[in-house]
């Protein structure tokens, strides 16, 4: 049978035990309940819980029989929370605060150990799955690590050319950031860009990209002989929302002495998450001149609607696509359409991940304007980049 989400009370009914299996959590909605701990005959009153407040979660979270009974005042209308709805939220959490709440729920087990004259054992059992300590300090090292790393300058960025798949050349390039450790070892964003983007450390490291890219752009357009050549920089939605973001990149450009028609920001559909004062922004840059590419669209949850408005100069089609279109007509589908709403909505596109000859040569059928993959070339440093170029004209 299913639980019933809310459950009514007369003064003075037991709620549940003191060592009983916990199936729920519970929010007061009118009344108060009263929790206490039993000792042989004895009732310890530990509080009086009132409207808008929880009990009954502790045995939910780290999975140990209730650790105090609970019975009504008066008169109590409860909202019942399930293990699911609690459970998936705590798993959704930052294992940091999971080990904090682990924490402060041994605390509290602990306290009530004392009232009944036991004694806890140091660590309670709990669900792993739930309060994992060790990915939690692995997470808390990695920031560390992550953070020791900004301050000693070991963030570089690498460059991918985007082609042109019309006139064959190199248009632009796509900077992707990359960690040299002290060792000299070359580390890709896979294992480490969820923390720097949980944390406030993606502001530094997303200032340092811009910076070190917009530098980097004047060699590679004079190299390439090109003043509209672009790169195209990645933007975390925190670092987007912030409130200085556009007042950094315009200093940075102005420092570099670039003009914003060659800077493309890549934005991911998850910036739209702050509706109407996302798309200002984006208005906004659009107005200063920088372009603004929608990355990875079509794996996330895009609305169709906000796509419409937002003021976007590209569309790039996400590599999960291009690996699939020749295989799977689902998928080709999917790319046919997103070309047809960009010619629609007046965008140019830049497909991903290209690494057959086959996976090319549709594109270009289709008449796709850019495209960038392993089939051309990995991300390089900055001093490979620039050779690219020699090696066009001598090969
Ligand atoms: P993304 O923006 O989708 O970048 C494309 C990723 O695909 C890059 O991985 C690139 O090296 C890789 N790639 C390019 N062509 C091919 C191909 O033909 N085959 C395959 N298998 N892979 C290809 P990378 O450099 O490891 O970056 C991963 C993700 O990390 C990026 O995905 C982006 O979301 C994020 N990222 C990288 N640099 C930055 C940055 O400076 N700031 C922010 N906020 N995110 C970044
Ligand atoms: P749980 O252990 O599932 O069941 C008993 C509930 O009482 C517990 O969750 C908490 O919600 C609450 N509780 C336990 N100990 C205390 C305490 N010392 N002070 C206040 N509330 C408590
Ligand atoms: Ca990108
Ligand atoms: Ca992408």
């Amino acid at each position: 049978m299913a639980t019933p989400h809310k459950k009514t009370l007369a003064p003075n009914e037991i709620i549940f035990r003191q060592g009983d299996l916990g199936d729920c959590a519970y929010l007061i909605e009118s009344g108060r309940v009263a929790i206490f701990i039993e000792r042989g005959n004895e009732e310890i009153p530990l509080r009086i819980l009132g409207e808008g407040e929880v009990f009954g979660e502790m045995s939910l979270i780290d999975n140990v029989p209730r650790s105090a009974s609970c019975r009504s005042v008066d008169r109590c209308n409860l909202i019942v929370v399930t293990k699911d709805q609690l459970l998936d939220r705590i798993k959704a959490a930052d294992p940091v605060v999971r080990l904090l709440m682990k924490a402060l729920l041994e605390r509290l087990r602990g306290q009530n150990a004392i009232l009944r004259n036991e004694v806890l054992a140091p660590s309670v059992a709990s669900d792993p799955s739930v309060l994992d300590k060790k990915e939690a300090l692995q997470r808390i090292g990695l920031e560390n690590s992550l953070a020791s790393a900004l301050d000693e300058d070991e963030f570089i960025p690498y460059y991918q050319p985007i082609h042109s798949l019309k006139t064959k050349k190199i248009v632009g390039c796509e900077a992707l950031i990359r960690w040299v450790t002290k060792d000299g070892q070359i580390i890709s964003p896979a294992s480490y860009m969820d923390v720097l983007e949980d944390s406030s450390l993606i502001l530094q490291a997303g200032q340092i990209m811009i910076d070190k890219s917009l530098r980097d752009l004047p060699n590679i357009s004079s190299q390439f002989k090109n003043s509209d050549f672009f790169v195209s920089i990645n933007i975390s939605g925190r670092q987007f929302s912030h409130p200085d973001f556009l007042a950094k990149l315009d200093e940075s450009r102005n420092r570099a002495q670039v003009s914003s028609h060659q800077i493309k920001l890549e934005l991911t559909e998850r910036i739209m998450m702050d509706g109407p004062l996302a798309l200002a922004a984006l208005r906004q840059c659009r107005l200063k001149g920088y372009k603004l590419a929608l990355d990875d669209f079509g794996t996330g949850f895009s609305s169709l609607q906000y796509l419409t408005q937002m003021p976007l100069t590209d569309l790039k089609i996400d590599r999960s696509f291009t690996s699939r279109m020749n295989e799977d007509q689902r998928s080709l589908s999917i790319v046919q359409t997103l070309i047809h709403m960009a010619r629609l909505l007046g965008m140019n596109l830049i497909a991903e991940g290209i690494e057959t000859l086959d996976q090319l040569k549709l594109y270009e059928a289709m008449g796709v304007e850019m495209g960038q993959g392993y089939l051309f070339d990995k991300p390089m440093p900055i001093e490979a980049f620039l050779k690219l170029q020699s090696q066009l004209k001598t090969g």
